[in-house]
């Protein structure tokens, strides 16, 4: 059986994770995640949710945008929208292994039922958790579209290309 192991004992498999999100907008802590799931896997698809059943703020080719400007200097992190299942697009990219990020408490109980659905769906798929680090642990989307909305700065909690976005957006430019 080919697991991987190379004649000098060592392993070669690439291993790749595919980060799934709304990425509505994308945060430095999706950021964060995205490059310290590179300590553990080759490459990173980070994969934006396209048909959503909630209403987004920015289109899927904005967010596609602001990924992959805050990307661009990490090569093994690749963007891509995919719909459907994502255990289907995991396997279709031939990828054993998704990556999410945990902050507080209050996302274990949605982060244990989408993993718990996603084993039960595709048994060889395995969800990976990583913590948010403490500087990131209450940045979220949705908090940062609401500050900004009602112009509070959020400068320091995005990529600077999303801030520009986030104001255009909101009219405050
Ligand atoms: O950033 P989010 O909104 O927490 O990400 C949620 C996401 C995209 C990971 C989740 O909604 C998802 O995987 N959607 C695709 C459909 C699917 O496979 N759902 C899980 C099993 S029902």
């Amino acid at each position: 059986m080919d697991n991987g192991a190379t004649k000098e004992g060592g392993f070669s498999m690439k291993k790749i994770a595919i980060y799934p999100g709304s990425f509505d907008p994308v945060t430095n802590g999706h950021v964060d995640i995205a490059k310290r799931g590179l300590k553990i896997f080759d490459k990173i698809i980070v994969a934006i949710l396209k048909n959503p059943v909630k209403d987004f703020l920015f289109t899927v080719e904005e967010r596609t945008e602001m990924l992959e400007v805050s990307f661009k200097e990490f090569p093994d992190i690749k963007v891509e929208a995919f719909d459907g299942l994502l255990v289907d697009y995991a396997a279709k990219r031939k990828s054993n292994a998704i990556l999410r990020g945990m902050r507080a408490v209050s996302d274990f109980e949605y982060e244990f039922q989408l993993a718990l659905m996603n084993r039960r769906l595709n048994r060889e798929i395995q969800t990976v958790f990583l913590m948010t680090s403490f500087r990131w642990i209450f940045t979220s989307s949705s908090i940062i579209k609401e500050a900004a909305h009602f112009g509070g700065d959020i400068e320091d909690m995005v990529p600077p290309i999303v801030n520009q976005k986030l104001k255009e957006k909101v009219g405050t430019v």
